[in-house]
């Protein structure tokens, strides 16, 4: 039995101690300890608190779960408005920015004509005023119209970047952090394709989602999203003064327990600023959140002051904005697509609108599920996205803006392109068109992909080139492409002769090819690169592949059950061997694989893994046994090899016992290894 001295102070060192491990994860991004370890010690303090209820403070740890949901938000009234920012588009309004300066400041502070300033990204994600009295946190608002926003406190104590109690001293009686909580790119789409697994609304943007995410009235949804905060900007300060430069302050606040951006970046002058712009542009992508643009701050708290606002802006900063990543558009129609699988995709036609960087005139729908998602019609205005340099996507339909006019899409019955019957399997989410290669649009893409690089390397046959040699009836299939004549390529349009020599040239040429780059060729569904290589590596000739069963297949590593039946499928249909056939009969050649035997110890042996194992994942162990040849299965019968046996073995060891098949436990298996 401890004393209530001891307990308390127990209860000190474990708060202590989890409030360091936060600091160290969430603020610092340099965990000290695994996850179990923090996990150990918060269990030690639930404990503790749940026996002695009088000992739970709000600024506990365990206290950041959430409590019970609100009625309605409060307001608050900022004590000092939250301000916005001028906005800069190029270069010359950044120029227009430093001159505006270094004419205010003049000889006192820009004596030199040049002014230092602090760089930092514009996250994308909601402006939050965070209010510290003696240390504690006694309340979070929204920036709402800069004035008054909303007591959003029961939620931002949920996120761990946020501290409950100010870390080390030295910190003012009452001090206003700013700055912006926002949802990182992966939890984003985490909660995006759980949102899609669960037929619920998909969240536009992560700024959405971190939006969405701190309305919520009951902060275990909040709790349950992962939010971040970075602090940009201090309100407050009552009680003392900390610092005289912006860059000093935001050190001072990471000190006391807060994040401040890691990009963050004090430059000698405007050039200095413009540098940091393009070398962020250049990042952007490579970032775990999303930003909109750059903010430039003087560092001078003093001038800063001097400088002083103008409207609601101060004079003293600017955000250099990127090109938008999102625009409005309307859709003009919505065609479908048939690709090389057959899939038949609906694309929406857009009025050509400049987004990300270039101009977008179509967008993939990719199903009728997500049109239906999307609510979209014909006609309706939307949001289009375009990220990176990923494809553009529609991401939300404006229905207040939808017409009159508006009419809804129709998935076709027959394909748009051969009129064939147009299927979609039981659980799937795509629709195929049902004509094969009889179908010009698969013809038209299945040859494209054998052209491509990673496949045939066929130089100068591009795109174009193979839809007009379609379309003009010289080519049905890939083989009928090494049969070519030169008047049939000449005759092309924008086809000069040196162009068809080099055209068929290099189709002389890649008759010579290796055997992975032909098995890619073939498109059989689901065989990408990899696989292909896998493949080849794993069976050394193509009539070993041809003539291979689902089971040996499924041997090999990486093959699935899905790749493995569509393997099996593709040489089963005879028009594929036919080409096949065509293909080595004009002189496509490759040499074949050697097959590396000698590290596949258990080659064809059949493995079960069972129980926890405390050293690897089960899916570590099946890799490293598919590596050595083994197959790996999920339950235990007279053809297993092996039963690998981790803690808490169950079913499958005592079967494995009855039928006598060899037991291993994890060290032993280590061992062996
Ligand atoms: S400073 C007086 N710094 O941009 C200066 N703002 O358009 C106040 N923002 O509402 C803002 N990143 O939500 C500042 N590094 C950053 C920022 C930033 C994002 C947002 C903030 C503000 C809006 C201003």
């Amino acid at each position: 039995m401890l004393a209530p001295t001891e307990i308390i102070q127990n209860v000190k060192t474990l708060r202590n101690e989890l409030e360091r491990h936060n600091y160290r994860y969430y603020v610092m991004d340099d965990p000290t300890v695994p996850d179990v370890e923090y996990d150990r010690l918060m269990n030690r303090l639930k404990d503790i608190e749940a026996k002695y209820p009088l000992l739970i403070v709000p600024e506990s740890p365990t206290q950041r779960v959430g409590g019970a949901p609100l009625a309605g938000f409060t307001q608050v009234t900022h004590e000092m408005p939250m301000l916005s920012l001028d906005n800069a588009f190029s270069e010359d309004d950044m120029q227009d920015f430093n001159r505006r300066i270094i004419g205010r400041l003049g000889n006192i502070g820009a004596e030199d004509g040049v002014v230092e300033y602090v760089c930092e990204p514009k996250l994308d994600g909601i402006a939050v005023s965070l209010l510290y009295e003696k240390g504690q946190l006694v309340r979070g608002a929204t920036r709402g119209d800069g004035e008054t926003g909303e007591d959003i406190t029961q939620n931002v104590r949920t996120v761990n970047s946020i501290p409950l109690k100010l870390m080390g001293s030295g910190y003012p009686e009452r001090l206003e952090v700013r700055g912006e909580i926002y949802m990182p790119k992966s939890s984003f789409d985490a909660l995006n394709q759980e949102a899609e697994r669960t037929d619920n609304k998909l969240f536009v943007n992560p700024r959405n989602a971190a939006a969405g995410s701190l309305r919520q009235l009951d902060p275990k949804i909040t709790a349950g999203r992962n939010l971040e905060m970075c602090c940009y900007s201090v309100g407050i300060v009552e009680g003392g003064a900390f610092s005289d430069t912006h860059s000093d302050s935001l050190y001072c606040l990471n000190q006391w327990g807060f994040r401040i951006n890691a990009e963050m970046k004090v430059v000698a002058d405007v050039d200095g600023c413009l540098s940091y712009y393009q070398s962020i542009s250049e990042k952007r992508n490579l970032l775990p959140y999303e930003i909109d643009g750059v903010v430039f701050k003087v560092n001078n708290l003093a001038l800063q002051q001097r400088l002083g606002f103008v409207s609601r802006a101060p004079r003293w900063a600017i955000a250099h904005k990127f090109p938008a990543q999102e625009e409005l558009t309307t859709v003009l129609d919505v065609e479908f697509q048939v690709g090389r699988t057959g899939a038949v995709t609906p694309v929406a036609r857009l009025v050509p609108v400049f987004v990300g960087g270039v101009t977008v005139s179509n967008a993939t729908l990719h199903n009728m599920d997500e049109i239906e998602r999307l609510g979209l019609m014909i006609g309706d205005s939307v949001i289009i996205r375009r990220a990176g340099d990923v494809i553009p996507k529609v991401v939300k339909v404006v229905e207040e803006k939808r017409p009159d006019n508006a009419c809804s899409v129709t998935f076709p019955a027959l394909c748009p392109v051969c009129e064939s019957e147009v299927i979609q399997l039981e659980g799937e989410a795509v629709a195929r068109c049902s004509g094969g290669l009889f179908c010009a649009a698969q013809r038209k893409e299945a040859i494209k992909h054998f052209a491509s690089r990673k496949a045939m390397d066929i130089d100068g046959l591009g795109d174009k080139l193979v839809e007009s040699l379609v379309d003009e009836d010289y080519i049905k299939s890939v083989a009928d492409l090494y049969k070519l004549t030169r008047f049939q390529v000449a005759s092309m349009d924008r086809m000069a002769e040196k162009s068809a020599n080099n055209l068929l040239g290099a189709l002389e040429r890649s008759k010579n090819t290796k055997l992975s780059s032909f098995v890619y060729a073939l498109g059989i569904r689901e065989v990408g690169e990899t696989t292909a290589r896998t493949l080849s590596n794993a069976f050394g000739t193509l009539e070993k592949i041809r003539t291979a069963n689902v089971e040996t297949l499924l041997a090999v590593q990486d093959v699935g059950p899905i790749v493995a039946n569509h393997i099996v499928s593709f040489f089963e249909q005879s028009h594929n061997n036919e080409i096949i056939e065509q293909l080595i009969a004009v002189g496509v050649h490759w040499p074949d694989v050697v097959v590396d035997e000698t590290d596949k110890v258990f080659q064809g042996k059949t493995f079960v893994i069972t129980g926890t194992l405390s050293q690897m994942s089960r899916e570590e162990a099946k890799e490293k046994l598919l590596e050595l040849g083994a197959k790996v299965s999920g339950s235990v019968s007279k053809k297993t090899y092996c039963l690998i046996a981790g803690e808490a073995a169950g079913s499958k060891l005592k079967k494995a016992e009855d039928l006598g098949i060899n037991i291993m436990n994890e060290q032993a298996f280590i061992d062996l290894l």
